[in-house]
């Protein structure tokens, strides 16, 4: 397990998922209904983009510090939100800085955590050593996340259906092993028949498109949109430079939101997006979502 998120926070792949992921917290928690969210790679947590991992890529500079800075006018709202979810993260540890970026940005688990709710529940699985501590204190003394180092693929299995019977799962691996795909689509195909109703979010890298086809028909799932994000010049420094988000059982507005929100951080970003929606003769999920 070499991967560290450290080296990537706030990169473009983050601003798509991170986005995305404040969209679906948004909709999904409007509902006077409990939900349960779970994360099952969830990294370390928070990240200081002026330290030495995010120093070394520099990614972050193409992402969220070029989000940041654009300008308001007809910012769309998902990306207004999302960048005020940042900047609250960012402001516990002092005053932003005029002008720039964040310095700190906030992963996956500090953004669930910031949108729940008094009785939401929130499962949040880290595999490496290093970023399950760095979670744990995160999250020290706070009652409403659950900290577990442990295989999120094995969580997946037992936590669904959760008690709530609504629910939210992030799922977004490293890619480090050859096989992550099958064993993504093995586990999204369980998760589904534990708790079809659902929303999953799952974040891929887009390296090879015959395998991203390959995965996006192994996971079988009628509601389906999935979101894409290519940066101009892509793979010209062997760096990458395209991503997707797969979101199964999207709750109602999500695509309009991301209809809006993904050409315009393309436009910001350099690149281009693109959204492709089930077909309207999908059967919408009988309850969750
Ligand atoms: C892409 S990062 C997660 C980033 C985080 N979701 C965010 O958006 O801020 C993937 C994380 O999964 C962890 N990991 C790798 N294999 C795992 C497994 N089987 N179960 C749980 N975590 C795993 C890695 O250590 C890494 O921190």
């Amino acid at each position: 397990m070499n991967y560290r998120h450290g080296y990537h926070a706030g990169n473009f792949a983050d601003v798509l998922k991170h986005t995305a992921l404040c969209e679906l917290l948004r909709l999904l928690l409007s509902k006077d209904k409990k939900l349960f969210v779970l994360d099952t790679h969830a990294g370390a947590g928070g990240y200081d983009l002026g330290g030495a991992l995010a120093g070394r890529t520099g990614e972050a500079e193409a992402g969220i510090a070029r989000l940041a800075a654009a300008p308001r006018a007809g910012m769309p709202a998902a990306v207004v939100r999302y960048l005020a979810a940042v900047a609250a993260y960012d402001r516990k540890f002092g005053p932003a800085a005029a002008g720039g970026g964040p310095r700190r940005y906030p992963g996956s688990p500090r953004l669930v955590r910031a949108a729940l709710r008094p009785g939401d529940r929130f499962v949040a699985c880290e595999l490496h050593p290093g970023d399950a501590l760095a979670l744990k204190r995160e999250f020290a003394g706070d009652r409403a996340v659950e900290v577990r180092q442990a295989d999120g693929y094995q969580a997946l299995k037992a936590t669904l259906p959760p008690p709530e019977r609504r629910g939210l799962v992030l799922i977004d691996p490293p890619f480090e092993a050859a096989d992550e795909f099958e064993r993504l689509a093995r586990a999204v195909r369980h998760g589904l028949r534990r708790f079809a109703t659902g929303c999953y979010a799952i974040w891929y890298p887009i390296k090879d498109t015959a395998a991203v086809a390959d995965f996006l028909g192994a996971i079988a799932a009628p509601r389906l949109l999935t979101l894409t994000l290519r940066l101009d010049g892509e793979g010209e420094s062997g760096k990458l430079a395209a991503c997707g988000l797969a979101v199964i059982n999207p709750p109602w507005r999500f695509e309009e939101a991301m209809a809006e929100a993904l050409p315009w951080i393309a436009g910001v970003l350099g690149g281009r997006a693109t959204l492709v929606a089930p077909p309207a003769s999908a059967p919408a999920p009988a309850s969750g979502a």
